[in-house]
């Protein structure tokens, strides 16, 4: 029962067009981390591999130790792999302009004489903008397809969820905005007297953010190009909260690429003299590897507990002979 039946090498093997990874679990369990040895794999695989963040919080640079911040930067000593760390403020900014924009031609649209600037505050002033923002800035890398794969390191998951529940929602909204949008029009050219149609400059926005949100929803609910791995520890909270997320994002359509277990204590390097500690640790992970492998059918990886912090591309590809385990999951 115990045992990988699909490694992330097989994994990866068998979704050959994979495209689009994302990695989540809860804080601190090790998702940079996994992020940087997948897109290290990939690239050494031949494909040309952006790693991307999103989060505000950046911290590709740190674990490579190298800045990668603001534009996409070759990975020194890495052919075929690039990183990113996307400007959020700039994007936010500039989605701000543009939405001062859009609301301005809405009250011209709509013959208000008021001052956009209110509007654009209350517009831009809440949390789910910046996350539409990381959202933008996501779906923009991805669509210019200027790479083989693409790994993104999201914000801790319950952002990730969001942002692409939020695909489905923006789509009803803008639905509703075109419907009411061409009630509208019609009943302009009802009541006017000339016939010629007139420009919708907010309709023809509308029309193409349907297409590129439907466009987005598609690359990211296909299991052939798609996957969101889950990286837990073999302790109860990070556990419980992959099970929420593999149950939300299966709700949603997302594909579920797999689980992934970090910092497992090697048994090998724990004796009957350890000290009580490292034994009572080892106990405890033990008994959750039990639950995992009960409640999860599709453990891709386990890593272990290393004695230092990974950091560097060095560690990345230590980390990686066990995550892509080269002899054991070649076909
Ligand atoms: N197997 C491991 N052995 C030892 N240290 C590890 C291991 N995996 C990750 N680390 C270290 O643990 C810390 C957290 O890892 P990482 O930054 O990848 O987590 P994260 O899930 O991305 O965190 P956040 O939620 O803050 O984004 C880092 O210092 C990393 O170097
Ligand atoms: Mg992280």
């Amino acid at each position: 029962m115990s045992e990988i039946k699909q490694s992330m090498t097989e994994y990866a093997a068998a979704h050959p067009k994979l495209k689009y990874s994302f990695f989540g679990g809860k804080g601190g369990v090790g998702k940079t981390v996994m992020a940087g040895v997948t897109a290290l794999h990939l690239a050494q695989q031949g494909k040309r591999t952006m790693l991307a963040s999103t989060n505000p919080v950046h911290s590709l640079s740190g674990l490579l130790d190298q800045n990668v911040y603001g534009k996409p930067t070759a990975v020194n000593g890495v052919p075929n792999l690039w990183a990113y760390e996307i400007d959020t403020k700039e994007t936010i900014e500039r989605s701000k302009q543009d939405i001062k924009q859009k609301i301005r031609w809405f009250l011209k649209f709509a013959e208000i004489s008021t001052q956009a600037d209110s509007f654009v505050e209350s517009a831009t002033m809440n949390p789910a903008f910046e996350e539409s923002a990381m959202f933008e800035n996501m779906v923009d890398l991805m669509f210019k397809n200027e790479y083989d794969a693409y790994v993104f390191d999201t914000a801790p998951t319950a952002n990730a969820r969001r942002l692409l529940g939020m695909s489905k929602v923006y789509s009803l909204w803008v639905n509703k905005m075109v419907k009411s949008r061409q009630e509208a029009q019609s009943l302009r050219e009802l009541f006017s007297f000339t016939k010629k149609k007139e420009a919708d400059p907010l309709m023809d926005y509308l029309l193409s953010f349907r297409e590129r949100i439907s466009h987005a929803r598609e690359l990211l609910t296909d299991p052939a190009q798609t996957a969101f791995f889950f990286v837990t520890l073999p302790e109860a909270l990070p556990i419980a909260v992959i099970k929420r997320f593999i149950n939300w994002f299966r709700d949603f359509g997302i594909p579920v690429g797999g689980v992934v277990v970090n910092m497992v204590i090697q048994k090998d390097q724990v004796r009957p003299d350890s000290p009580e500690f490292v034994r009572n640790r080892v106990a405890m992970q033990d008994s959750y590897m039990q639950e995992i492998w009960r409640d999860f059918d599709n453990v891709r990886a386990i890593i272990p507990l290393f004695d230092n912090e990974v950091r560097g591309t060095a560690a990345l590809k230590m980390v990686a002979d066990h995550a892509f385990p080269q002899t054991v999951g070649a076909r």
